[in-house]
């Protein structure tokens, strides 16, 4: 039985109609092997931090991010309001690029009785990060851009990177995505632009 199952398999049925499922599933084995790691690069592995408990049991770290990747796009081609995931304006307007869908997923946990705060708050923020990014949102951030399915150039070279040092991996996948979307004179997100700044000062 995994952490909190019946909710993993609803989302997957949803995912299957509109074909995310593998997707969801290679993010959610990939964020579980790569969040211990990036754990460890925070320096601040905890029980408060890292582990929850639920039924009496204790829940890893590996599990909770396994379950944020099978979470996260599970609203991926949704719509409607967020109301205990406030969406700012830059997320409605970019409608169609979809970053709302980072709430929407959130808040359709939510509705579904989750109350891990920690895999929430990787849910809400796995679209436009955050200035104060968790063990579990780098994982899922980073699980979600490089799971077996991708395919863009210099992916190989980013894997590679990812396994020695997973936060700079993500930094760098981060800088390029704010690059492509100033590049199109779209505006940065301001969360992407702090947490690009954060694993910087983690780095250094
Ligand atoms: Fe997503
Ligand atoms: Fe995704």
């Amino acid at each position: 039985m995994r952490y909190q199952q019946n909710l993993a398999e609803a989302a997957l049925r949803l995912a299957e109609k509109s074909d995310r499922a593998g997707h969801l599933q290679r993010t959610a084995e990939l964020a579980a092997k790569l969040v211990d790691s990036i754990a460890a690069e925070f320096g601040r592995v905890g029980l408060s931090q890292d582990e929850v408990l639920e039924d009496g049991q204790l829940v890893t770290l590996d599990e909770r991010a396994w379950l944020a990747g099978i979470l996260h796009d599970v609203e991926r081609y949704g719509s409607g309001e967020t109301p205990n995931f406030p969406a700012d304006e830059l997320e409605k307007r970019h409608q169609s690029s979809r970053l709302l869908h980072a709430a929407l997923g959130a808040q359709w946990s939510w509705d579904r009785g989750l109350r891990d705060g920690g895999v929430l708050f990787a849910i809400r923020y796995h679209t436009i990060g955050h200035s104060e990014p968790t063990p579990l949102l780098c994982a899922l951030m980073l699980a979600d851009a490089t799971e077996p399915g991708r395919a863009f150039p210099g992916l190989s070279r980013l894997r590679a990177l990812m396994r020695k040092e997973p936060l700079a991996a993500l930094k760098e996948r981060l800088t390029s995505t704010t690059n492509f979307v100033k590049s199109k004179g779209w505006r940065v997100h301001p969360n992407a632009l702090a947490q690009i700044e954060f694993l910087g000062q983690l780095a250094g």
